[in-house]
C-alpha cells in the first residue's frame, strides 16, 4: 500500500507509469469503467474547493466507484474525535482517502494510521494531484516533458511552486522559478537541496521567462493569506503574466494557471483567454490524472 502525502512519494518511474495510465484512461474510459466497482473514496475537506472536489468525485464515479464528501472544516471531525481515530475508522469503510487540509503534518498523521492509501488533495506545502494534471497537460501540448523549460512566475515558496519544482525535475524538465527577491517568496531551500539545486531562481521577470516553453502562475493571495493581501499585491505586480511578459517568451509558449485565477492580479484576462492559454485543459486534466493515480494505487 502506498500513500501520496507529497510529490516526493512519486518517483521518476512512478510518474511515467501514472501519466501513461492517465492518458490511456483519458482516451478510453470504457475499458476502466468498472475498475472501481464496489469501491469507495472518502474525500475530506478542511478548505473549500471546486476542481479537487468535483474532479475526484466525477472521476471516481466514471471508474464505477462511489465517492463520499465529508467536511472537516476547522481541522476536526465532528464531536472533537481525534484525527487518528477518525482515520482508522474511515479506513474500515473505504478503499481510498483523499484529504485537503491546511497543514502538511495532518496529512502525514493520517498516513501514519490509515490502512488504505491517503492522497494529499493540497496542503500549505504540496499540491501533488495538481502537478500530475500539469505534467499531463504539458506532455499533451508539447509532446514530451524532457528538456521542456517551465518558468514558474510568482510566489516561489507556495505549495504549487513546490510541486512544480519536484514534478518538473523528476520528469526531466528545466525548472526556473521567477520570484521577488524577498526571501519569503523564494523557493524553500530544503526542497532546492533535495532536488540537487537543479532549479534555477531568477528575480528579473523578463529574463526569467525567456526561452520558456511553459509559463505557470498561481494566485498571489491564497486562502489564509488575507492579512498580507496589500503587501503581496505590491510584491507580485511586476510578475503579472500579461501580454508584455508573454512576448519575452517563445511564440508557442503555453500559459498555465492552477486556478482559481484572480484576473488583473497575477494574470490578465487577455492572456487567460489567449490561444496560448491552456488553463482549462489543465483543469480538465485534474480528473484524468487523478483517475490514473487512483487506478495505479489500486495495483500497488
Ligand atoms: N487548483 C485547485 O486545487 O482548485 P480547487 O481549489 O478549486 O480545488
Amino acid at each position: 500500500m502506498k500513500h501520496i502525502t507529497s510529490d516526493f512519494d512519486i518517483s521518476e518511474n512512478d510518474l511515467k507509469e501514472i501519466l501513461n495510465l492517465s492518458s490511456k484512461i483519458k482516451k478510453n474510459n470504457e475499458a476502466y469503467q468498472d475498475i472501481m466497482k464496489n469501491k469507495t473514496l472518502i474525500m475530506l475537506f478542511e478548505l473549500a474547493s471546486l476542481r479537487t472536489r468535483v474532479s475526484f468525485e466525477a472521476g471516481f464515479n466514471q471508474l464505477g466507484g462511489h465517492a463520499i464528501f465529508y467536511s472537516i472544516e476547522g481541522g476536526k471531525f465532528t464531536r472533537d474525535e481525534s484525527m487518528e481515530d477518525g482515520i482508522v475508522n474511515l479506513s474500515r469503510y473505504c478503499n481510498f482517502i483523499m484529504a485537503r487540509v491546511l497543514k502538511q503534518d495532518v496529512i502525514e498523521r493520517m498516513s501514519n494510521v490509515a490502512t488504505v492509501p491517503v492522497i494529499n488533495g493540497m496542503t500549505e506545502v504540496y499540491h501533488p494531484c495538481q502537478n500530475l494534471a500539469d505534467l499531463l497537460t504539458i506532455q499533451e501540448h508539447k509532446g514530451k516533458l524532457n528538456d521542456i523549460k517551465i518558468s514558474y512566475v510568482g510566489d516561489g515558496g507556495c505549495n504549487t511552486a513546490n510541486s512544480t519544482m519536484i514534478g518538473g525535475i523528476n520528469s526531466g524538465m528545466k525548472v526556473t522559478v521567477v520570484c521577488p527577491e524577498n526571501q519569503k517568496y523564494n523557493p524553500n531551500p530544503t526542497i532546492l537541496k533535495k532536488l540537487n539545486n537543479k532549479v534555477e531562481v531568477i528575480h528579473d521577470p523578463y529574463k526569467g521567462v525567456s526561452d520558456a516553453d511553459v509559463i505557470y502562475t498561481d494566485v498571489a493571495v491564497s486562502a489564509g493569506m488575507e492579512a498580507e493581501k496589500e503587501e503581496r499585491i505590491k510584491a507580485f505586480k511586476p510578475y503579472q503574466v500579461n501580454s508584455e511578459l508573454l512576448k519575452k517568451a517563445k511564440e508557442n509558449t503555453i500559459v498555465m494557471h492552477c486556478l482559481p485565477a484572480h484576473i488583473g492580479y497575477e494574470i490578465t484576462r487577455e492572456v487567460m483567454d489567449s490561444p496560448q492559454s491552456v488553463v482549462f485543459d489543465q483543469a480538465e486534466n485534474r480528473m484524468h490524472a487523478q483517475k490514473g493515480l487512483l487506478v495505479w494505487l489500486l495495483n500497488k
